[in-house]
């Protein structure tokens, strides 16, 4: 393997150890209580991909069971043998007053953590009431068939799972038909296994991308440098990335919103982007595709009858009632355009005046 090859797979093995704060998963759900306070009564989540002693997944709804009107809840772990990097120590003393605890099967085996309305009776604190179950057969391998039936049985699947593997993790979810929540790369928008699912509005953006995810916890080793590294108020190691996003199939308000914009010649006139204010690439014609070009969200006219090439975190705003999603260039997938391109082009990015524009997706109004 090239030198550089192994770099970038150990940058993106070691994203698949960045674990989300409390206050961010605090601050995405209660997005989705707003809307329905009983959007988990009687429901059974699975967390998988978790580390139950560490997770602040396990630890929120813990503390939330009885408020959110929780079923049962299921957190399972990966085996420390099977992870590419190791940054949390190995023993877990906790778990070693369990009467299944089994040193030899600590590091090799993942583990099957539960709570439930019986169980949660018998501490005074929820959390302490999460037990551990039993080990897994193999290490917690989310496609393993034993954490697959875990799946089977649960309502709702939430997670921040494996960058790595998001693409297979969400196959996944949608094989078995389930309800979830999960943390993703804002690239994943357009990855082939994603695009479709959001343009036919099976799944969407959960309420927060970017800084709305302040951060993610990385373990002692993992070297903090730059500007967007920080110890966070719990002491946590934190790094921002900026780059993230929640992707669901949950109800929440905030897609039901439409949004207000200017026309075309007040945007002309008044736009705020200096760099495309007066200049020619502002609402151009694409040479390869039938649509024009909408560098901002905020930018998009509200008298324009047509297809509209906007940049992908436009979904952020994304009110199916007010939009169609027409497609993406061809770049990220073929036939994403839905004819829109212009099959003679040699190129699959969007182009104006020769030159290439970032990644689109291609809208327009509802009709009223
Ligand atoms: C991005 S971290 C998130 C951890 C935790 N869910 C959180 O948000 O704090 C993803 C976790 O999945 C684990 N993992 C990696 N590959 C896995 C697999 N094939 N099956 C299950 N878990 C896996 C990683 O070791 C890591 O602990």
């Amino acid at each position: 393997m090239a030198k550089n090859e192994n770099l970038n797979s150990a940058a993106k093995n070691k994203n698949d150890e960045f674990y989300t704060q409390f206050d961010d998963i605090q601050r995405e759900l209660n997005c989705y209580l707003d809307y329905d306070k009983n959007v988990f009564r009687d429901k059974t989540i699975l967390l998988p991909c978790d580390d139950p002693v560490y997770s602040n997944f396990t630890k929120f709804f813990a503390l939330n069971f009885d408020f959110y009107g929780l079923k049962k809840l299921i957190s399972t772990s990966y085996a420390p043998n099977s992870k590419k990097f190791i940054f949390q120590p190995m023993a877990n003393l906790f778990d070693e007053e369990s009467p299944v605890f089994d040193a030899s099967k600590e590091n090799s085996h993942g583990k099957l953590y539960t709570l439930d309305r019986e169980s949660i009776k018998t501490k005074p604190y929820p959390v302490d009431a999460v037990k551990l179950d039993r080990y897994l057969d193999g290490d917690g391998d989310f496609r393993s068939k034993e954490v697959s039936k875990l799946r089977d049985e649960a309502d709702v699947i939430i997670t921040n799972p494996p960058f790595s593997l998001f693409r297979q993790f969400l196959k996944w979810i949608m094989d078995a038909n389930k309800k979830f929540l999960i943390i993703g790369n804002i690239n994943c928008i357009t990855y082939s296994e994603v695009f479709p699912l959001i343009k036919e509005n099976k799944i969407w953006l959960g309420h927060g991308m970017g800084r709305w995810i302040s951060g993610f916890i990385v373990p002692e080793g993992y070297e903090l440098y730059g500007t967007e590294a920080r110890i966070n108020k719990y002491g946590e190691r934190i790094v921002a990335t900026n780059q993230c996003l929640w992707l669901t199939n949950l109800e929440q308000g905030k897609r039901h919103r439409p949004i207000t914009f200017n026309t075309m010649a007040e945007n002309i006139k008044f736009c705020r982007h200096k760099d495309v204010k007066g200049k020619s690439i502002l609402y151009a014609k694409y040479d390869n595709y039938d649509a024009i070009e909408v560098p901002y969200t905020d930018l998009i006219p509200c008298d324009y009858e047509g297809v509209m090439g906007v940049p992908i975190t436009f979904l952020d705003k994304y009110c199916p009632e007010q939009f169609e999603i027409v497609g993406a260039t061809e770049s990220e997938g073929k036939g994403f355009s839905n004819g829109l391109w212009d099959s003679d082009s040699t190129s699959a990015q969007a182009t104006v005046n020769g030159k290439k524009v970032y990644k689109r997706i291609f809208i327009r109004h509802r009709q009223k």
